[in-house]
């Protein structure tokens, strides 16, 4: 088989790469190692930058989107019992953000894919990058059984933080900077309706909260646990309970809507990055370049940066015969992802409690979040890197 663009993996990146490549006429084969259904039902990131929303639009895959997703105009940042609400239009010229889940961005993905689009493979495996080096790359892959060969002009790995991809770039020109946290989040669904019309960033002595939504009737909910808990190991009572305790507030009109809880989950924290982001003629994007942990709903919005950039840039070379953005492609999009991975780590070291945190580290904490809900200009920092980037 032989195709202009390779991508290996169909999480948003390579989804909406393929789809972003289609509408410039340009040839692609997306390769996924997991079924159909396990790519669509796979909970994660459920907010979305302007910048991606306008993307999804441009690219003619926003009209679910536009229907059935969820504008917020701020958030809500909760500590020491008080509630400050951050108006991300006023502190940003306009911005907004959508909460509409990766599972629907995938879904729509996939059917606009497979109804117009180029090779969508379930199930096909890559095995290994081949030749990154040279002007013909190869992605060796395993599907129905028997293992085959992509012949490319370029091939951009969109596998992940698990994938194949960045292991073709050679040990001696990488350089990798990681950094793990001693917490994980646990995840729930719920079947109640949101208890706040935005979401609530929450810090306490006893940890970190996020109560999100995915509609008007599905609450998300993540609470901070030890790095290394299994969900199953938190009853519904305990979570609603520990949310409860970690949300008290003095406000009377506050009240924690409890409900069915119909999915659990526990996600590790992670910051990491690998550079280059580019070999040849291989190209990594979103998760199988870099991690950050979720608190700041970074990590979806960074791969959808990285691929609009990988696609320009190939238009580029396509329509004008001008590389010099496919050259520039790692550094162009480095800048951006090391922003995200500041912006993170900040939201992050704010928010949470480390196992080994003293006085002295909560009353930091507590001065940043004074800081930034009485400093214009502070404020204004969150709300832009929140609200997005620029790409
Ligand atoms: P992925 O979505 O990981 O997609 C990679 C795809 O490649 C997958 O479909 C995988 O099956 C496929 N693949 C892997 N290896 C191969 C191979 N060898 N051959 C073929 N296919 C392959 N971000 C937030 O902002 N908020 C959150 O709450 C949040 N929760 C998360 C929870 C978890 C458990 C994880 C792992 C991530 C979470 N993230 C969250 C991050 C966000 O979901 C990711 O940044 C986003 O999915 C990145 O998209 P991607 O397309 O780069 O990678
Ligand atoms: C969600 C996830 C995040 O990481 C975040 O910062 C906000 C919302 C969510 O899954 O709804």
């Amino acid at each position: 088989m032989r195709t202009t663009v390779g991508i290996i993996g169909a999480g948003p990146a390579g989804l909406l790469l393929a789809r972003l490549l289609h509408n410039a006429g340009i040839e692609s084969v997306v390769l996924e190692g997991r079924d159909r259904a396990y790519v669509e039902q796979r909970q994660r990131a459920g907010i979305l930058e302007q910048g991606t929303v306008d993307v999804l639009r441009e690219a003619g895959v926003g009209a679910r989107m536009d229907r059935e997703g969820l504008p917020h105009d701020g958030i809500e940042l909760r500590f020491d019992r008080r509630r400050h609400r951050v108006d991300f239009p006023a502190l940003t010229g306009g911005k907004q953000v959508m909460v509409y889940a990766q599972t629907e961005v995938c879904k729509d993905l996939i059917a606009a894919q497979l109804a117009d689009g180029g090779p969508l493979l379930f199930e096909a495996e890559a095995l290994a990058v081949e030749g990154a080096d040279t002007a013909g790359p190869r992605i060796r892959f395993r599907h129905e059984g028997r293992e085959q060969t992509l012949d490319c002009d370029y091939v951009v790995g969109c596998d992940g933080f698990w994938g194949v991809a960045r292991k073709a770039v050679p040990e001696e020109l990488v350089r990798t900077y990681e950094r793990t946290y001693p917490y994980a989040w646990l995840g729930i669904l719920a079947d109640v309706a949101p208890s706040h019309d935005e979401l609530i960033y929450n810090r306490s002595d006893r940890g970190f909260a996020l109560m999100s939504m995915r509609s008007p009737h599905v609450t998300r909910a993540y609470l901070q646990v030890p790095a290394g808990t299994e969900a199953e190991s938190w009853s519904d009572d305990e979570i609603w309970a520990e949310l409860d305790r970690r949300l008290e507030v003095d406000d009377p009109t506050w009240r924690l809507a409890r409900g069915p809880i119909t999915s659990k989950s526990v996600t590790p924290m992670r910051s990491y990055v690998h550079e280059p982001m580019r070999h040849g003629r291989l190209f990594l994007a979103g998760d199988a370049a870099h991690i950050v942990p979720p608190t700041g709903a970074k990590g979806l919005n960074l791969a959808v940066g990285d691929v609009i950039t990988f696609a320009r840039a190939l238009t580029a070379y396509v329509e004008k015969g001008d590389t010099e953005a496919l050259d520039t492609y790692s550094e162009t999009c480095l800048r951006r992802v090391w922003q995200a991975e500041r912006f993170s780590y900040a939201m992050t070291t704010m928010l949470h409690r480390a196992p080994d945190a003293t006085a002295f580290d909560d009353k930091i904490q507590l001065a940043q979040l004074d800081r930034v809900t009485t400093s214009k200009a502070a404020e204004t920092d969150l709300a832009e890197a929140y609200t997005g980037f620029p790409v």
